[in-house]
């Protein structure tokens, strides 16, 4: 009987908290009725607090209601070191070292998918642990020009290779309840002039080129959230630009997520309110500084835009749609149903980056298999270059990392080559000293005269007894390096590294050059070196993941997201467009001729291209052949081609498919990227392997008709082991 009653009772009771817990608070409630109960219970100045920053990287939630606050970090190869409230410098926290993972190049040169779905997973991971629950990240501007100081943070320079990247990497990052902002949208393909820089560009470059990883992003990645960038487009800033934001991204693609300004990037209330913008963060209050403190009340969406409430120039209607996307963002990550907890600074994360690191590491070339370095006949091991010993999760601008530890290139060696070869390290070149980073009242360094004679003197002199000269040199993240904020200026290497590299090859024929760098470079001693590596910015484990493929216990499998061009002029934003632009504006004259496509238009030989990668061992191509001759735009074709690994160690190949269209009404490129896949395989093992292509890979788009059509005629699918290296070709015809 007493059972009886506590049950009647715990059903009641239970009945009653049911019925009095809000459905907004009900973790297991749709997300769009919650959405909708929390929205009704907001005053209007709440609903004004939320879309606008209340610290440098934080926006409020609703104290009253429990609704908790938003934090954002950078992002994009790391979760970032705190700042203070209200300053963009450090805190000085002690538990926010975090795992550097390799930069998003890195990444893209694996061509690997399931490697994206472990970076995502991993970083993911690490922002919920901090309490983070915007990851401002990943980055998928298309790679344009060489000089670009912020394409180390994109995906390369093909559309497909990028959306194929990007969308795993969402996946992962979301499935531990933390929002994926992908950035920065659209047309941010220059650090020069991007406050203000107006980008003329045609519909159809937009559509095929630089809109289509963000359309992954959205439709397939399904991205919570994404970020407008500095620079304009149709004479607006894309922060809030009605065609990208209202027209494209939230009407065409039904993205129902939050649109967040870049930090200082909302320049406008009106705009603001009308063009898609959802969130505004990092205002530089009076437009010309960055400097003033807590000025959030005077954002352009804070007290101004409830002013205009008040003062019935506007409605509250375009007030809740912003309001719902941040509370959507809110139910989706900090009050999301089976919370996920996270974890930092792990063993798992670490051997998570080494893992990509390795796969993404490019052999250039290897033409007397002076790679890898035989450890029982190698004693003398010199190590020259100062990016053997520089940090390089440091710097860089906003992806700048408080790393837990950071393996070193010459670190990696040491370790690897244990007491079997005698390792030594001289500097050779020098770049000059830099400020601290996010250090208040950092100091100017003091410059001390770099001898670059008698830096380079020492190195040469010690490769003279040295069985194998490792040179590990290339660019930096120091400003107009690979940094945010600036450009290149040109393509070379800096510190006058091209001396150093040719006179080490005249005294010692052992020389490797690896490239740490996220961007190509000029290699005017390209002849005179036989063994040449890309080895990124690679975080954390950098040192040990170079050091294995060094020594062959990685084989190397990493493939160019770029091309690396003999000179500049041989990059379509150069010889036809005109960057950097006036200043005002832009004009991606190229059009949609950008990477391999404009080498291949104007017969170019890259230096290296496109997809281009070497391995130890070699793998043959056999004929592709397809199922079918003819078929129609709603067939799908397969294509099989043979690959077999002849060499004698096993080994990863990626196989490309490129599509090549004989004849259109408007100019095509000679190929474009429609399939690639990577498979592994044993020595003397064969693989078949099979694409599925359909429509989406034979369309482009059409200006005039502002759509995308397929037109018949003859094809051919082209596969290759790079955009240079054409293995194999079958013809069919669309009718
Ligand atoms: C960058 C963004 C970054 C933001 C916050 C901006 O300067 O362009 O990529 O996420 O700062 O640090």
């Amino acid at each position: 009987m007493r059972k009886i009653f506590t049950l009647l009772f715990s059903i009641a009771g239970c009945a009653m908290f049911a019925q009095q817990t809000p459905v907004y608070l009900n973790s297991n409630a749709p997300v769009e009725d919650r959405v909708e109960d929390a929205l009704q219970r907001l005053t209007l100045e709440e609903k004004i607090a939320m879309i606008h920053a209340q610290s440098k990287f934080s926006s409020p939630g609703v104290p009253r209601l429990g609704i908790p606050e938003n934090w954002m970090s950078d992002g994009p190869h790391g979760i970032r070191a705190e700042v203070l409230w209200d300053e963009w410098y450090g805190a000085n926290w002690t538990n926010d070292s975090c795992i550097a993972f390799p930069a998003l190049t890195a990444l893209a040169a694996t061509w690997n998918p399931s490697l994206a779905e472990l970076y995502g997973k991993s970083i993911g991971e690490e922002a919920r642990y901090r309490n983070k629950n915007v990851l401002l990240g990943p980055g998928v501007n298309i790679y344009r020009t060489p000089l670009n100081g912020r394409n180390f943070e994109y995906m390369g320079e093909d559309p497909f290779l990028a959306s194929i990247m990007v969308v795993p990497y969402i996946r992962g990052v979301q499935s531990n309840n933390v929002a994926a902002c992908v950035k920065h949208f659209a047309l941010n393909n220059q650090e020069k002039y991007r406050d203000n820089i107006n980008v003329i560009v045609s519909e159809r470059a937009l559509h095929e080129i630089y809109l289509p990883a963000f359309k992954a992003a959205v439709q397939q990645g399904k991205a919570w959230a994404i970020m407008g960038s500095y620079n304009c487009y149709k004479q607006q800033h894309c922060s809030h630009n009605q065609y990208l934001l209202n027209d494209i991204l939230k009407q065409k693609w039904n993205f129902d997520g939050v649109v967040i300004s870049d930090w200082g990037a909302t320049h406008d209330t009106k705009e603001a309110i009308n063009n898609g913008l959802d969130m505004e963060f990092g205002t530089w209050i009076d437009d010309v500084t960055w400097e003033k403190t807590n000025e959030y009340d005077e954002y352009f969406l804070a007290r101004p835009y409830l002013r205009l409430i008040k003062n019935g120039e506007t409605n509250e209607d375009l007030l809740n749609d912003k309001v719902r996307r941040v509370l959507r963002l809110i139910f989706r990550t900090n009050m999301a149903s089976n919370k996920i907890y996270g974890s930092f600074g792990s063993p798992e994360h670490a051997a998570a980056g080494r893992k990509i690191a390795e796969e993404g590491i490019v052999l250039l070339k290897n033409n007397n298999n002076l790679l890898p370095i035989d450890i029982e006949k190698t004693k003398k091991i010199l190590v020259v270059g100062e990016n053997a010993v520089k940090s390089m999760v440091i710097g860089g601008g906003s992806s700048s990392l408080k790393a837990k530890y950071e393996i070193s290139p010459l670190k990696g060696i040491t370790l690897r080559a244990g007491n079997k070869a005698e390792v030594k390290f001289v500097r050779g070149y020098e770049s000059p000293a830099t400020k601290e980073q996010d250090v208040k009242d950092a100091k100017e360094p003091q410059q001390k005269e770099i001898d670059v004679e008698a830096l380079r003197n020492e190195a040469i002199a010690a490769a003279q007894d040295a069985d194998i000269v490792l040179f590990i040199g290339g660019l930096n993240k120091n400003d107009g390096q690979d940094c945010e904020g600036n450009d290149r200026t040109n393509l070379n290497l800096p510190y006058e590294q091209d001396a150093l590299i040719t006179n080490l090859a005249k005294v010692n024929p052992n020389t490797v050059v690896i490239i740490i760098s996220g961007n190509a470079v000029a290699m005017p001693w390209v002849n005179q070196i036989n063994t040449i590596v890309e080895a990124w910015y690679n975080g954390t484990e950098a040192g040990n993941a170079l050091a294995s493929v060094l020594f062959g216990d990685v084989n190397p499998s990493g493939k160019l997201p770029f091309t690396f061009p003999v000179q500049l002029q041989d990059n379509g934003a150069h010889a036809a467009g005109d960057y950097p632009g006036d200043g005002k504006n832009e004009t991606y004259n190229e059009d949609i001729f950008v990477g391999y496509r404009w080498l291949d238009k104007e017969n170019i030989r890259p230096l290296f291209a496109f997809g281009h990668g070497l391995s130890y061992t070699t793998f043959q191509y056999g004929d592709a052949t397809a199922d079918k001759t003819k078929l129609t735009a709603d067939e799908q074709l397969t294509v099989s081609v043979p690959v077999k690994n002849i060499g004698t160690r096993e080994g990863a190949e990626v196989v490309q498919l490129y599509i090549n269209d004989k004849k259109s009404s408007l100019p095509r490129p000679i190929k474009e990227l429609k399939g690639f896949q990577k498979i592994y395989l044993k020595a003397g093992e064969e693989q078949i392997v099979t694409f599925t292509i359909d429509r989406n890979a034979l369309n482009y788009y059409d200006d005039s008709k502002g759509e995308w059509i397929v037109e018949t005629g003859e094809f051919e699918v082209w596969i290759g082991s790079s955009s240079a290296d054409i293995k194999t070709k079958v013809g069919f015809e669309l009718q």
